[in-house]
């Protein structure tokens, strides 16, 4: 029988990231994040200096990504970049080589890889849409930008990262256009998707929320 994916698509800072966690924990399933391999491949331009314009640059980054992936740490070669990819500065340049079709070309194999027993929980803009289209279940997880500027204001704040409110709800409308309104994978609930709005919710009630639709689908 196939291995069984459930899919967390939404906009940054939706909270997906920690539901998609929890969700895979409770089911004992794999865990992809996979907006972190779009981090990895921008930090790794970013300090390469490879210009924006250079798409085969990036695009050959992805490809070759010293990636390794330690429970919840990641790794390029032999540094620990867990907390370095979470840098706004970072997300920034993911969200723009992420409009690069041949950059989501190479990061495609790299995310399939991931698909295996006894189940994958996958985060991200387009795993429903693209990458997972044959997923038992798909969220589409979503939270007003308002709500998400705070989470992010207090994720950054725990990690040690300077933030300012004003900039982070710039932040977050531009890279929700960006997101959405890019011609190759924009985000977009797939089709048969379960919409869920967290503004109000706790994320242990998101998780629940999940495993329902899951036992319910399974
Ligand atoms: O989810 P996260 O904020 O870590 O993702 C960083 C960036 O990577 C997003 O702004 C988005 O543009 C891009 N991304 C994507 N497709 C995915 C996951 C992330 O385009 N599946």
């Amino acid at each position: 029988t196939a291995i069984p994916v459930i899919t967390i698509d939404g906009p940054t800072a939706s909270g997906k990231g920690t539901v998609a966690h929890r969700v895979a924990d409770r089911l004992g399933f794999h865990y992809l994040d996979s907006g972190a391999l779009y981090r990895l491949t921008a930090l790794t331009a970013l300090r390469h200096g490879t210009a924006l314009s250079d798409e085969h640059g990036i695009a050959k980054t992805a490809e070759k990504l010293p990636v390794r992936f330690a429970g919840d740490a990641m790794w390029l070669a032999n540094e620990n970049v867990t907390d370095a990819i979470r840098a706004e500065d970072v997300g920034n340049m993911a969200s723009k080589i992420a409009a690069l079709p041949t950059v989501r070309h190479a990061l495609t194999g790299l995310q399939l890889g991931f698909r295996k027993a006894p189940g994958l929980v996958a985060d991200g803009r387009d795993m429903g849409t693209v990458i997972f289209p044959q997923a038992i279940l798909k969220v589409f997880l979503t939270a007003s930008v308002e709500a998400r500027a705070e989470r992010r204001y207090k994720q950054l704040i725990g990690k040690g990262f300077a933030a300012n409110m004003e900039d982070l709800l710039k932040d977050l409308r531009e890279r929700d256009a960006r997101d959405s309104n890019r011609a190759i994978a924009p985000l977009k609930p797939a089709e048969g998707a379960h919409i869920l709005d967290t503004s109000a919710m706790t994320a242990d009630e998101a998780v629940e929320q999940v495993l329902k639709w899951y036992a319910a689908a399974r």
